[in-house]
């Protein structure tokens, strides 16, 4: 057995880690009354990258802006990265593995790209590593993938993991506001970044499927492309058409088996219908629907980002790891199952939204109808929207192979009558 005293060292303090700060104040008062396994916790150092920057409620004395030196120091038991990013957040995490320290992450774009990798060398020194913060914030969802859920064989996982998204997308539906609009109104409220690619356009929700899917299926986490579309081209006219039909427009992350051993990973807008429980999952928040052989569908639900809950995630890690280490263990990494395989999502099919802004003249429904036949692509509903110089077709097909539908838009966009493909979006189905 290890001392019960664990010392913490925290690389990052903005957002979450100011909010870690103060909660490790709080908690090293409390935390040997309410859990004696724990022990005692003492926060040793806070390091960042502009010391001179006002920090209040972080004691002076505790600041650095030596971040590798904390991660390598012998007495810090474990080290929080909240950095973000993946240089120099990595060699900050390998330096204290290496040397036995356990650590705690929120960083999702790392752990996606070298979570195989980073799992196998904190096993290797017998020290934990641990993320839940990384995907949906607060929302316990690594901790029951890896726990409570273990013995599940999980078919799949729909979730809302990305908080801006959300909110524009929310926005948009509840006040029929165009994208620009409400991403500038997302960007004052200080809900998407001032460069919103990550959010917009799938990069951030990519990485939190690939992490679930390693928890969920047992996939790698090595960087692998998966399959993403973000929602800067969603249209109010296309949030409009979902809502008349009864959906409303979600950027969802999918990970599904498919057969025995495939795996679709994806992250795209679709159409939700009404009465899913991911379509009254509004603002900021996030859920994650996870389908289970025996447990059947579950749904967690819950702030996906702030400071303070995703502190709270962080904080909950690393007092787990603080009784590890006074127990002499640690957690074992997730497993890769070798036998799994990507499944392309060109080989996928799905119920599809197309919009088309077309010329309003005679026998141009004719021509795109005879492109969706040529594909075998089958239509359920059609309807024609706006005129003149505002026409549109709207279609929502039968099931189809995605590859079909690309060929499809392949085709329309060489009629000169189709003026431009508005949307192309999936639309999910009933209560799964
Ligand atoms: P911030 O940008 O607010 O904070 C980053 C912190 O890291 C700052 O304190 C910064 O220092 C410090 N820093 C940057 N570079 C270095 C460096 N080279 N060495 C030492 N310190 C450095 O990020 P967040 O708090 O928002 O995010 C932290 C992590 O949590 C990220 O991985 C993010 O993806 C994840 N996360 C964030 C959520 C959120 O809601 N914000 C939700 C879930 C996860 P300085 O203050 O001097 O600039
Ligand atoms: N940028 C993320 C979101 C929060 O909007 O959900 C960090 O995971």
């Amino acid at each position: 057995m290890t001392s019960s005293h664990v010392r913490i060292g925290v690389i990052g303090a903005g957002f979450v880690g100011s909010a870690l700060v103060a909660a490790l104040l709080e908690e090293e008062r409390h935390v040997a009354l309410v859990d004696a396994a724990t022990g005692t916790i003492e926060l040793v150092g806070v390091a960042v990258r502009d010391i001179t920057k006002p920090r209040p409620g972080v004691p002076v004395e505790l600041l650095t802006d030596d971040a590798l030196s904390l991660a390598a120091r012998e007495d810090v038991d474990i080290v929080v990265e909240l950095v973000g990013g993946i240089e120099p957040a990595k060699t900050y995490i390998e330096t204290a593995l290496r040397r036995g320290a356990s650590v705690v992450t929120a960083n999702k774009a790392l752990m996606a790209a070298h979570g195989t990798a980073l799992a196998a060398l904190a096993h290797e020194h017998g020290a934990d590593l641990h993320y839940e913060a990384a995907v949906a914030g607060a929302i316990p969802i690594i901790a029951a993938l890896r726990s409570s859920l273990a013995g599940e064989k999980i078919t799949r996982v729909l979730g809302i993991v990305n908080g801006t998204t959300n909110f524009i997308l929310s926005k948009m539906t509840m006040e029929g506001l165009d994208y620009g609009v409400v991403l500038a109104e997302a960007q004052a409220l200080g809900y998407a970044e001032a460069d919103p690619t990550a959010d917009v356009e799938g990069f951030d929700a990519a990485a939190k499927v690939q992490i679930l899917s390693s928890l969920a299926i047992g996939t790698s986490l090595q960087g692998e492309e998966i399959s993403r579309e973000g929602i800067s081209a969603i249209r109010a006219l296309d949030v409009d058409f979902a809502r008349r039909y009864g959906y409303v427009i979600k950027l969802i992350g999918v990970v599904e088996r498919v057969g025995e051993w495939g795996v679709s990973r994806r992250t795209h807008p679709a159409l939700v219908p009404a009465s899913h429980p991911l379509a009254s999952v509004n603002g900021a928040l996030n859920a994650v629907f996870v389908e289970g052989q025996n447990a059947g569908p579950l749904v967690f639900m819950g702030p996906g980002a702030g400071g303070q809950p995703t502190a709270s995630a962080v904080l909950g890690n690393v007092l787990h790891a603080a009784r590890n280490r006074n127990a002499g263990r640690h957690d074992v990494p997730f497993t890769v199952d070798d036998r799994l395989h990507n499944v392309d999502i060109a080989d996928l099919s799905s119920v599809f939204y197309i919009s088309l802004d077309v010329v309003d003249e005679p026998g141009v429904l004719a021509q795109v109808a005879s492109v969706f036949a040529h594909h075998h692509v089958s239509i359920q509903s059609m309807e024609q929207a706006g005129l003149a110089s505002d026409a549109r077709l709207n279609f929502v097909t039968h099931e189809a192979k995605t590859s079909d539908i690309d060929a499809t838009l392949t085709d329309l966009r060489g009629i000169a009558a189709v003026e431009s493909i508005g949307a192309c979006l999936r639309v999910i189905g009933g209560a799964a």
